[in-house]
Protein backbone atom coordinates (compact mmCIF):
# COMPACT_ATOMS: atom_id res chain seq x y z
CA UNK A 1 0.00 0.00 0.00
CA UNK A 2 1.63 3.50 -1.07
CA UNK A 3 2.36 6.03 2.17
CA UNK A 4 0.45 9.33 1.57
CA UNK A 5 0.80 12.56 2.96
CA UNK A 6 -1.48 15.75 2.81
CA UNK A 7 0.69 18.99 2.84
CA UNK A 8 -1.91 21.53 3.44
CA UNK A 9 -4.72 20.82 5.38
CA UNK A 10 -7.23 23.47 4.49
CA UNK A 11 -10.75 23.41 2.85
CA UNK A 12 -9.91 20.66 -0.17
CA UNK A 13 -8.25 18.82 2.11
CA UNK A 14 -10.97 16.75 3.56
CA UNK A 15 -11.97 15.78 0.20
CA UNK A 16 -8.59 14.00 -0.37
CA UNK A 17 -8.80 12.40 2.93
CA UNK A 18 -11.94 10.92 2.27
CA UNK A 19 -11.07 9.81 -1.63
CA UNK A 20 -7.68 8.13 0.32
CA UNK A 21 -9.63 6.61 2.33
CA UNK A 22 -12.02 5.03 0.01
CA UNK A 23 -9.22 3.73 -1.91
CA UNK A 24 -6.90 0.32 -1.05
CA UNK A 25 -4.07 1.13 -2.49
CA UNK A 26 -3.06 4.17 -0.56
CA UNK A 27 -3.04 5.04 3.23
CA UNK A 28 -2.73 8.87 4.49
CA UNK A 29 0.67 8.06 7.15
CA UNK A 30 0.78 11.93 7.96
CA UNK A 31 0.27 15.69 7.26
CA UNK A 32 1.43 18.75 7.02
CA UNK A 33 0.48 22.65 7.73
CA UNK A 34 2.07 25.67 8.49
CA UNK A 35 -0.95 26.35 11.20
CA UNK A 36 -0.18 24.18 14.29
CA UNK A 37 -4.32 24.45 15.23
CA UNK A 38 -5.41 22.39 12.38
CA UNK A 39 -3.55 19.23 14.21
CA UNK A 40 -6.34 18.47 15.79
CA UNK A 41 -8.04 17.74 12.54
CA UNK A 42 -5.55 14.49 12.68
CA UNK A 43 -5.13 13.53 16.15
CA UNK A 44 -3.74 10.12 15.16
CA UNK A 45 -0.80 10.38 12.46
CA UNK A 46 1.79 12.47 12.22
CA UNK A 47 1.69 16.46 12.08
CA UNK A 48 4.40 18.28 10.56
CA UNK A 49 4.83 22.30 10.41
CA UNK A 50 7.29 22.14 7.65
CA UNK A 51 7.81 19.73 4.69
CA UNK A 52 11.09 19.70 4.37
CA UNK A 53 10.64 17.85 7.87
CA UNK A 54 8.07 15.79 6.51
CA UNK A 55 10.09 14.43 3.39
CA UNK A 56 13.30 13.82 5.86
CA UNK A 57 11.11 11.99 8.70
CA UNK A 58 8.86 9.97 6.28
CA UNK A 59 8.65 7.49 4.29
CA UNK A 60 6.58 8.49 1.69
CA UNK A 61 5.76 7.14 -2.20
CA UNK A 62 3.11 10.11 -2.55
CA UNK A 63 2.45 13.79 -2.08
CA UNK A 64 -0.84 15.62 -2.39
CA UNK A 65 0.01 19.35 -2.76
CA UNK A 66 -3.37 21.14 -1.97
CA UNK A 67 -1.68 24.82 -0.86
CA UNK A 68 -1.80 28.31 -1.91
CA UNK A 69 -1.21 28.65 -5.66
CA UNK A 70 2.01 29.96 -5.27
CA UNK A 71 3.40 27.23 -3.46
CA UNK A 72 2.73 24.61 -6.11
CA UNK A 73 5.53 24.52 -7.88
CA UNK A 74 8.26 24.91 -5.59
CA UNK A 75 6.43 22.14 -2.92
CA UNK A 76 6.08 19.67 -5.89
CA UNK A 77 10.36 20.56 -6.90
CA UNK A 78 11.12 19.83 -3.14
CA UNK A 79 8.93 15.63 -3.86
CA UNK A 80 10.59 15.48 -7.27
CA UNK A 81 13.84 16.03 -6.19
CA UNK A 82 13.36 13.34 -2.98
CA UNK A 83 12.00 10.68 -5.42
CA UNK A 84 8.08 10.90 -4.04
CA UNK A 85 5.34 11.35 -6.63
CA UNK A 86 2.97 14.28 -6.06
CA UNK A 87 -0.86 14.80 -6.57
CA UNK A 88 -1.18 18.20 -7.32
CA UNK A 89 -4.40 20.44 -6.94
CA UNK A 90 -5.05 22.48 -10.11
CA UNK A 91 -3.60 24.84 -11.16
CA UNK A 92 -0.21 23.72 -12.02
CA UNK A 93 1.22 27.29 -10.74
CA UNK A 94 1.03 30.89 -10.38
CA UNK A 95 2.00 31.12 -14.14
CA UNK A 96 2.67 29.71 -17.53
CA UNK A 97 6.71 30.16 -17.04
CA UNK A 98 6.30 28.27 -13.79
CA UNK A 99 4.50 25.95 -14.82
CA UNK A 100 6.50 25.14 -18.01
CA UNK A 101 9.77 25.33 -15.41
CA UNK A 102 7.96 22.43 -13.73
CA UNK A 103 7.50 20.58 -16.37
CA UNK A 104 11.15 20.51 -17.68
CA UNK A 105 12.20 19.63 -14.53
CA UNK A 106 9.97 16.84 -14.20
CA UNK A 107 11.94 15.31 -17.41
CA UNK A 108 14.97 14.81 -15.11
CA UNK A 109 13.15 12.70 -12.72
CA UNK A 110 11.49 10.19 -14.90
CA UNK A 111 11.16 7.69 -12.17
CA UNK A 112 8.93 10.61 -10.04
CA UNK A 113 4.84 11.04 -11.48
CA UNK A 114 3.12 14.02 -10.94
CA UNK A 115 -0.55 14.26 -11.80
CA UNK A 116 -2.85 17.30 -11.65
CA UNK A 117 -6.28 17.20 -10.32
CA UNK A 118 -8.88 17.85 -12.96
CA UNK A 119 -10.67 15.40 -11.41
CA UNK A 120 -13.80 16.76 -13.59
CA UNK A 121 -12.35 14.64 -16.10
CA UNK A 122 -13.77 11.21 -14.46
CA UNK A 123 -16.96 12.23 -14.21
CA UNK A 124 -19.22 9.92 -16.47
CA UNK A 125 -20.64 12.55 -18.47
CA UNK A 126 -17.23 13.87 -19.14
CA UNK A 127 -15.62 10.44 -20.20
CA UNK A 128 -18.99 9.51 -22.23
CA UNK A 129 -18.01 12.45 -24.32
CA UNK A 130 -14.83 12.33 -24.81
CA UNK A 131 -15.19 8.93 -26.13
CA UNK A 132 -17.76 10.00 -28.17
CA UNK A 133 -16.15 12.92 -29.42
CA UNK A 134 -12.47 10.86 -30.07
CA UNK A 135 -14.30 7.60 -31.34
CA UNK A 136 -17.90 8.27 -32.42
CA UNK A 137 -21.13 6.21 -31.65
CA UNK A 138 -22.07 3.18 -33.25
CA UNK A 139 -25.89 4.79 -33.46
CA UNK A 140 -25.37 8.08 -35.63
CA UNK A 141 -22.83 10.27 -37.22
CA UNK A 142 -21.00 12.51 -34.52
CA UNK A 143 -19.26 15.03 -36.98
CA UNK A 144 -16.41 17.27 -36.66
CA UNK A 145 -16.36 19.35 -33.92
CA UNK A 146 -16.96 23.58 -34.73
CA UNK A 147 -17.05 24.98 -31.15
CA UNK A 148 -16.97 24.48 -27.47
CA UNK A 149 -18.89 26.74 -24.40
CA UNK A 150 -17.73 26.79 -21.06
CA UNK A 151 -19.99 28.51 -18.70
CA UNK A 152 -19.62 29.13 -15.02
CA UNK A 153 -22.18 31.28 -13.36
CA UNK A 154 -20.77 30.88 -9.36
CA UNK A 155 -21.17 33.02 -6.51
CA UNK A 156 -18.25 33.68 -3.63
CA UNK A 157 -18.38 35.77 -0.78
CA UNK A 158 -16.36 38.15 0.18
CA UNK A 159 -15.90 36.22 3.12
CA UNK A 160 -13.96 33.53 1.41
CA UNK A 161 -11.64 36.13 0.35
CA UNK A 162 -11.11 37.08 4.25
CA UNK A 163 -10.98 33.76 5.58
CA UNK A 164 -7.70 32.91 3.20
CA UNK A 165 -5.93 36.15 1.88
CA UNK A 166 -3.91 34.67 -1.04
CA UNK A 167 -6.99 33.70 -2.66
CA UNK A 168 -7.51 37.38 -3.68
CA UNK A 169 -3.84 38.04 -4.47
CA UNK A 170 -1.93 37.76 -8.26
CA UNK A 171 1.05 37.30 -6.41
CA UNK A 172 -0.40 33.83 -4.73
CA UNK A 173 -3.22 33.18 -6.37
CA UNK A 174 -1.91 34.24 -10.05
CA UNK A 175 -5.84 34.75 -10.73
CA UNK A 176 -9.40 34.55 -9.77
CA UNK A 177 -12.28 32.78 -11.20
CA UNK A 178 -9.76 31.46 -14.34
CA UNK A 179 -7.07 30.06 -11.63
CA UNK A 180 -9.48 28.85 -8.69
CA UNK A 181 -13.15 27.83 -9.64
CA UNK A 182 -13.57 27.92 -13.40
CA UNK A 183 -9.96 26.48 -14.44
CA UNK A 184 -11.74 22.93 -14.58
CA UNK A 185 -14.25 24.29 -17.45
CA UNK A 186 -10.92 25.48 -19.45
CA UNK A 187 -9.27 22.54 -19.03
CA UNK A 188 -12.68 20.63 -20.52
CA UNK A 189 -12.90 23.22 -22.90
CA UNK A 190 -9.62 21.82 -24.71
CA UNK A 191 -9.88 18.66 -23.55
CA UNK A 192 -13.09 18.50 -25.53
CA UNK A 193 -11.59 20.26 -28.34
CA UNK A 194 -9.16 17.92 -28.67
CA UNK A 195 -7.04 20.51 -30.63
CA UNK A 196 -3.95 22.86 -29.66
CA UNK A 197 -5.44 26.19 -28.59
CA UNK A 198 -3.80 28.96 -31.14
CA UNK A 199 -5.30 32.39 -29.99
CA UNK A 200 -7.68 34.32 -27.35
CA UNK A 201 -9.19 37.46 -27.11
CA UNK A 202 -10.72 37.94 -23.70
CA UNK A 203 -11.33 40.27 -20.40
CA UNK A 204 -11.10 39.60 -16.66
CA UNK A 205 -13.23 42.30 -14.79
CA UNK A 206 -14.68 42.84 -11.36
CA UNK A 207 -18.67 43.12 -11.12
CA UNK A 208 -18.41 42.71 -7.24
CA UNK A 209 -16.61 45.35 -4.72
CA UNK A 210 -14.75 43.45 -2.73
CA UNK A 211 -11.11 44.15 -1.33
CA UNK A 212 -9.26 42.06 -3.64
CA UNK A 213 -6.79 42.65 -7.08
CA UNK A 214 -7.78 39.32 -8.61
CA UNK A 215 -10.95 38.98 -11.23
CA UNK A 216 -14.24 37.99 -10.16
CA UNK A 217 -15.13 37.41 -13.72
CA UNK A 218 -13.99 36.66 -17.04
CA UNK A 219 -15.04 36.16 -20.75
CA UNK A 220 -13.18 34.96 -23.66
CA UNK A 221 -13.07 33.50 -27.29
CA UNK A 222 -10.15 31.02 -28.05
CA UNK A 223 -9.49 30.02 -31.35
CA UNK A 224 -8.27 26.35 -31.53
CA UNK A 225 -6.79 24.81 -34.66
CA UNK A 226 -8.94 23.45 -37.34
CA UNK A 227 -11.33 26.22 -36.98
CA UNK A 228 -12.80 25.20 -33.40
CA UNK A 229 -13.81 28.21 -31.51
CA UNK A 230 -14.27 28.62 -27.70
CA UNK A 231 -16.55 30.45 -26.10
CA UNK A 232 -15.74 30.66 -22.63
CA UNK A 233 -17.41 32.84 -19.70
CA UNK A 234 -16.89 33.12 -16.03
CA UNK A 235 -17.81 34.94 -12.76
CA UNK A 236 -17.96 34.48 -8.97
CA UNK A 237 -20.61 37.21 -8.77
CA UNK A 238 -23.64 35.71 -9.48
CA UNK A 239 -26.28 34.73 -6.53
CA UNK A 240 -25.62 30.84 -6.10
CA UNK A 241 -23.17 28.46 -7.77
CA UNK A 242 -25.90 27.32 -10.30
CA UNK A 243 -24.75 24.25 -12.79
CA UNK A 244 -21.65 24.70 -14.57
CA UNK A 245 -22.71 24.10 -18.49
CA UNK A 246 -20.37 22.62 -21.27
CA UNK A 247 -21.51 22.54 -24.63
CA UNK A 248 -19.90 20.89 -28.17
CA UNK A 249 -21.00 22.09 -31.59
CA UNK A 250 -20.39 19.08 -34.13
CA UNK A 251 -21.12 19.43 -37.90
CA UNK A 252 -23.90 16.86 -36.75
CA UNK A 253 -25.40 17.07 -33.47
CA UNK A 254 -24.88 19.14 -30.13
CA UNK A 255 -24.04 17.94 -26.80
CA UNK A 256 -24.41 19.47 -23.45
CA UNK A 257 -23.17 18.64 -19.91
CA UNK A 258 -25.37 20.46 -17.26
CA UNK A 259 -26.60 19.59 -14.06
CA UNK A 260 -24.39 16.28 -14.04
CA UNK A 261 -25.65 14.79 -16.51
CA UNK A 262 -25.29 14.52 -20.91
CA UNK A 263 -27.48 15.45 -23.46
CA UNK A 264 -27.25 14.86 -26.93
CA UNK A 265 -29.35 17.35 -29.32
CA UNK A 266 -30.31 16.62 -33.10
CA UNK A 267 -29.51 18.38 -35.92
CA UNK A 268 -32.60 20.74 -35.21
CA UNK A 269 -31.69 21.37 -31.91
CA UNK A 270 -34.10 20.08 -30.02
CA UNK A 271 -35.25 16.31 -28.74
CA UNK A 272 -32.26 16.29 -26.20
CA UNK A 273 -31.88 12.69 -25.30
CA UNK A 274 -30.22 11.92 -21.75
CA UNK A 275 -27.06 9.93 -22.51
CA UNK A 276 -24.92 10.00 -19.17
CA UNK A 277 -25.49 10.62 -15.61
CA UNK A 278 -23.08 11.71 -12.64
CA UNK A 279 -22.69 10.24 -9.87
CA UNK A 280 -22.25 13.05 -6.86
CA UNK A 281 -20.35 13.36 -3.69
CA UNK A 282 -22.46 13.84 -1.06
CA UNK A 283 -23.58 17.00 1.04
CA UNK A 284 -22.76 21.03 -0.05
CA UNK A 285 -20.57 20.61 -1.74
CA UNK A 286 -22.19 18.34 -4.68
CA UNK A 287 -20.45 19.96 -7.13
CA UNK A 288 -17.11 18.60 -6.29
CA UNK A 289 -18.30 15.47 -7.49
CA UNK A 290 -16.66 12.25 -7.01
CA UNK A 291 -13.87 12.63 -9.69
CA UNK A 292 -11.27 13.37 -6.45
CA UNK A 293 -11.62 9.76 -5.73
CA UNK A 294 -10.99 8.49 -9.77
CA UNK A 295 -8.50 10.72 -10.30
CA UNK A 296 -6.48 9.81 -7.39
CA UNK A 297 -6.89 6.14 -7.40
CA UNK A 298 -6.21 6.01 -11.30
CA UNK A 299 -3.21 7.83 -10.18
CA UNK A 300 -2.12 5.54 -7.38
CA UNK A 301 -2.91 2.34 -9.75
CA UNK A 302 -0.29 4.24 -12.31
CA UNK A 303 2.20 4.26 -9.90
CA UNK A 304 1.78 0.65 -8.74
CA UNK A 305 1.94 -0.83 -12.42
CA UNK A 306 4.27 1.91 -13.75
CA UNK A 307 1.40 2.96 -16.34
CA UNK A 308 0.63 6.08 -18.14
CA UNK A 309 -2.60 6.04 -17.22
CA UNK A 310 -3.39 9.17 -15.31
CA UNK A 311 -3.61 13.22 -15.84
CA UNK A 312 -0.17 14.36 -16.32
CA UNK A 313 1.73 17.49 -15.52
CA UNK A 314 1.55 18.08 -19.27
CA UNK A 315 -1.99 17.19 -19.48
CA UNK A 316 -2.67 20.61 -17.82
CA UNK A 317 -0.22 22.62 -18.99
CA UNK A 318 -3.28 23.49 -22.00
CA UNK A 319 -5.06 25.33 -19.03
CA UNK A 320 -2.31 27.58 -18.31
CA UNK A 321 -1.97 28.58 -21.76
CA UNK A 322 -5.77 29.48 -21.60
CA UNK A 323 -5.35 31.41 -17.83
CA UNK A 324 -1.81 33.22 -19.75
CA UNK A 325 -3.82 34.05 -22.80
CA UNK A 326 -6.61 35.46 -20.65
CA UNK A 327 -4.42 37.51 -18.63
CA UNK A 328 -2.29 38.78 -22.14
CA UNK A 329 -5.07 39.58 -23.97
CA UNK A 330 -6.92 41.71 -21.55
CA UNK A 331 -3.90 43.65 -20.56
CA UNK A 332 -3.16 44.62 -23.80
CA UNK A 333 -6.96 44.55 -25.14
CA UNK A 334 -6.16 42.63 -28.39
CA UNK A 335 -6.16 39.21 -29.54
CA UNK A 336 -3.57 37.15 -28.48
CA UNK A 337 -1.76 34.26 -30.19
CA UNK A 338 -0.29 31.52 -27.98
CA UNK A 339 2.69 31.69 -30.20
CA UNK A 340 4.03 35.00 -29.18
CA UNK A 341 3.51 33.81 -25.63
CA UNK A 342 5.43 30.21 -26.05
CA UNK A 343 8.64 30.99 -28.08
N1 LIG B 1 -9.99 20.46 -7.40
C1 LIG B 1 -10.91 21.23 -6.85
O1 LIG B 1 -12.11 21.15 -7.18
C2 LIG B 1 -10.51 22.21 -5.81
C3 LIG B 1 -11.46 22.82 -4.99
C4 LIG B 1 -11.02 23.74 -4.01
C5 LIG B 1 -9.67 24.04 -3.90
N2 LIG B 1 -8.78 23.45 -4.75
C6 LIG B 1 -7.34 23.77 -4.71
O2 LIG B 1 -6.81 23.29 -3.48
C7 LIG B 1 -5.70 24.12 -3.12
C8 LIG B 1 -5.94 24.62 -1.70
O3 LIG B 1 -7.11 25.40 -1.68
P1 LIG B 1 -7.94 25.61 -0.33
O4 LIG B 1 -9.13 26.39 -0.69
O5 LIG B 1 -8.07 24.29 0.38
O6 LIG B 1 -6.91 26.55 0.47
P2 LIG B 1 -6.91 26.86 2.03
O7 LIG B 1 -6.33 28.22 2.15
O8 LIG B 1 -8.22 26.56 2.63
O9 LIG B 1 -5.86 25.79 2.59
C9 LIG B 1 -4.48 25.90 2.34
C10 LIG B 1 -3.73 25.37 3.54
O10 LIG B 1 -2.32 25.44 3.23
C11 LIG B 1 -1.66 25.80 4.45
N3 LIG B 1 -0.31 26.33 4.13
C12 LIG B 1 -0.01 27.56 3.66
N4 LIG B 1 1.33 27.66 3.47
C13 LIG B 1 1.86 26.46 3.83
C14 LIG B 1 3.18 25.94 3.86
N5 LIG B 1 4.24 26.67 3.48
N6 LIG B 1 3.36 24.66 4.27
C15 LIG B 1 2.30 23.90 4.67
N7 LIG B 1 1.02 24.36 4.68
C16 LIG B 1 0.82 25.62 4.27
C17 LIG B 1 -2.59 26.80 5.11
O11 LIG B 1 -2.31 26.95 6.49
C18 LIG B 1 -3.95 26.19 4.82
O12 LIG B 1 -4.36 25.34 5.87
C19 LIG B 1 -5.64 25.23 -4.16
O13 LIG B 1 -4.73 24.85 -5.14
C20 LIG B 1 -7.03 25.26 -4.74
O14 LIG B 1 -7.09 25.76 -6.06
C21 LIG B 1 -9.17 22.54 -5.67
Amino acid sequence: MLKVAIVGIGTISYIHQWAIEECAEGELVAVCDINPSLKVKYPEIPFYKDIDELLENEELDVVHICLPHDLHVPMAEKCLKKGVHVFLEKPVGISLEESMHLAELSNHYPGVKTAVSFQNRYNLTSLTLKELLTNGSPDYEVGKIKAVKGLVTWFRPESYYEAEPWRGTWENAGGGTISNQSIHTLDLMQWFAGKDILSCQGRLMNLLDYNIEVEDTAVGRFEFEEDINGLYFATNAYEVNSSVEVEVITSRVRYLIKNNALYVFDEEGYEGQLIAEDETFPGSKSYYGLGHKHCIQSFYRAIQNDTDDYIHLTDALPSMQMIELLKQSSATEQKVYLKELVK
